[in-house]
C-alpha cells in the first residue's frame, strides 16, 4: 500500500524543539614541580567537602612510571599528606604508553573492570599521568563509566601540554582508524609540569612543536616568528621552549572555550590543520611516525599546498618549512609515495564528521581559510616539493 501524500497529517503530530546551553569550566594551570613544591595544585584541584571525601585514583603512563621510578613513592607521600582531604583508592594503576593503549580494545575492557572494582564514581576523580595516547585512553574509559568521571591530566609530553592534553576529545583506535571509537568530554582539570617532561626523549620532546607551529600559523602570525626565530633553541631544550608549550596550550583552550563550537558540530575544524594526511599517515606507517611527525609532514604539504593553490606568499611557505627544519621536525616517509592510498585520509577525514569536505588551508600566516576540495595533482606537487626539499638538506 502507498501513502497518500496527500492525505491530512493526523491530528497527534507534535514537534518540541528546545535550544540550551550548558556551563563548563575548564582548569588549566601550570607547575614546575606538581608532585613535590607544587603539589597542592593538583590537591586543590580535587574539591572535598566535610560530608564527602572523594575517592582519587592514579593512572600512569607505564614509560613515565618506568623513566621516573620514585614516581610511585612520590605519589604515596602525596596520598598521606592529604589523607584527611580525600581518598586515594589502591595502587596507581598504569597503562602501556604510546599508540599501543589506544590500538587493543581489551586494554580498555580492563580500565574499565579497576574503575568498577575501584567504586568509583561521577563526584571521583581519576588522575592520569601520560603521553597523549595514555590520555586519549584512560580519558574514554573516564568519559563513558557512569557517563563521566571527573578526569584530572597531567600530560607528560610537550605535544599533550601544548595541545592534546587541553583538548575535549578523548578516544581510541579502531577499525584501523584513528580515534573511531571516543567521546568530547571536557576535563575536569589539566596540569601541564615542566618537572615530568624531563624524562621524555629528545625526538618526542620535538614532536610536541609541530602542534605549536600549526596554532601559531592558523592564529598569530607573530607567535610564528617567535617559533621560527628560536627554533634551534627549542629543539636543544633550551628555556625559549617554555612559553611556547604555554602560548600553544592557551591559544588551544581559547578555541576551544571561545571558538563557539567545542564539540565539532560544525564542518570546519581549524585545530586539525595538516591533519587530514597526518591521521592517515600515521596509520599507513604502522604508527612508526609519531603523531607530532606526521603532523609536521601534514603541515608541511598544506602549506606548500596553500601556496600553490590558495595565494600563501611563496616566501611565508619556505618559511614555514625553515621552521619545521630547525625544530628537527621535516621528515620524509615511504608512505608519502603511496599518494592513492593517502588521498584516501580525505575520504575517512570528511566522513568522521559528515557533510561536505571542509579543509583548512591558508592564504597568510595567521589566516586560515575552509577549502572544500582539493586538487590531487596540485596536492601531488606539493608534497613532492616537501620530499625534494628533505632530501635537499639530508645531502
Ligand atoms: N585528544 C586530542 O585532541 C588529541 C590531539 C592531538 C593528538 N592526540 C593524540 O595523542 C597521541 C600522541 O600523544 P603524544 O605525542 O603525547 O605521544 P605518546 O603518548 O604516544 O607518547 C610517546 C612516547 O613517550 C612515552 N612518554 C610519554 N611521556 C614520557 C615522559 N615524560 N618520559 C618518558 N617517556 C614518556 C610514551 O609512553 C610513549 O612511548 C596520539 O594518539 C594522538 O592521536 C589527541
Ligand atoms: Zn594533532
Amino acid at each position: 500500500m502507498t501513502r497518500n501524500p496527500d492525505r491530512a497529517a493526523s491530528a497527534s503530530r507534535i514537534s518540541v524543539d528546545v535550544d540550551f546551553n550548558v556551563a563548563f569550566r575548564h582548569r588549566l594551570r601550570f607547575t614546575g614541580d606538581v608532585l613535590g613544591a607544587d603539589s597542592d595544585v593538583l590537591a586543590d584541584l580535587i574539591e572535598s567537602s566535610e560530608s564527602r571525601t572523594p575517592r582519587v585514583q592514579f593512572w600512569l603512563d607505564e614509560h613515565v612510571a618506568e623513566a621516573n621510578p620514585d614516581l610511585r613513592q612520590r605519589l604515596h607521600a602525596f596520598a598521606r599528606r592529604n589523607n584527611h582531604r580525600f581518598q586515594i583508592v589502591g595502587n596507581p594503576q598504569t597503562a602501556p604508553g604510546g599508540e599501543a593503549v589506544k590500538n587493543d580494545v581489551h586494554v580498555l575492557e580492563r580500565m574499565l573492570k579497576v574503575l568498577n572494582e575501584a567504586d568509583m564514581d561521577r563526584r571521583s576523580y581519576v588522575v592520569v599521568i601520560g603521553g597523549g595516547a595514555v590520555l586519549d585512553a584512560v580519558g574514554f574509559a573516564t568519559a563513558i563509566a557512569h557517563r563521566g568521571l571527573r578526569l584530572i591530566r597531567i600530560p607528560t609530553t610537550t605535544l599533550a601540554q601544548a595541545d592534546s592534553g587541553i583538548g575535549v576529545k578523548n578516544g581510541v583506535n579502531l577499525f584501523q582508524k584513528k580515534n573511531w571509537l571516543g567521546a568530547f568530554a571536557v576535563p575536569w582539570g589539566v596540569i601541564n609540569d615542566r618537572t615530568l617532561l624531563e624524562s621524555l626523549s629528545e625526538r618526542d620532546f620535538r614532536c610536541g612543536f609541530s602542534e605549536a607551529v600549526k596554532v601559531s600559523l592558523l592564529k598569530d602570525a607573530n607567535f610564528f616568528d617567535r617559533i621560527l626565530r628560536d627554533a634551534a633553541s627549542i629543539a636543544a631544550r633550551g628555556p625559549a621552549c617554555w612559553s611556547v608549550i604555554e602560548e600553544s596550550a592557551k591559544w588551544h583552550l581559547r578555541h576551544i572555550t571561545g571558538g563557539g563550537d567545542p564539540f565539532e558540530m560544525l564542518e570546519a575544524r581549524p585545530l586539525d590543520y595538516g591533519h587530514w594526511s597526518a591521521h592517515k599517515l600515521e596509520a599507513m606507517s604502522n604508527f612508526d611516525l609519531r603523531h607530532g611527525e606526521a603532523v609536521a609532514i601534514g603541515v608541511a604539504v598544506d602549506t606548500v599546498y596553500s601556496s600553490l593553490v590558495h595565494g600563501l606568499p611563496a616566501e611565508d611557505a619556505d618559511r614555514v618549512l625553515l621552521a619545521l627544519e630547525r625544530l628537527g621536525l621535516l621528515c620524509d616517509h615511504p608512505a608519502l609515495r603511496r599518494t592513492d592510498e593517502l588521498f584516501n585520509g580525505l575520504e575517512e577525514f570528511r566522513q568522521h564528521l559528515g557533510g561536505q569536505l571542509t579543509v583548512t588551508m591558508l592564504d597568510a600566516i595567521g589566516h586560515p581559510i575552509d577549502v572544500h576540495e582539493i586538487h590531487r595533482h596540485r596536492m601531488a606537487e606539493a608534497i613532492q616539493i616537501v620530499v625534494d626539499r628533505v632530501r635537499e638538506k639530508s645531502q
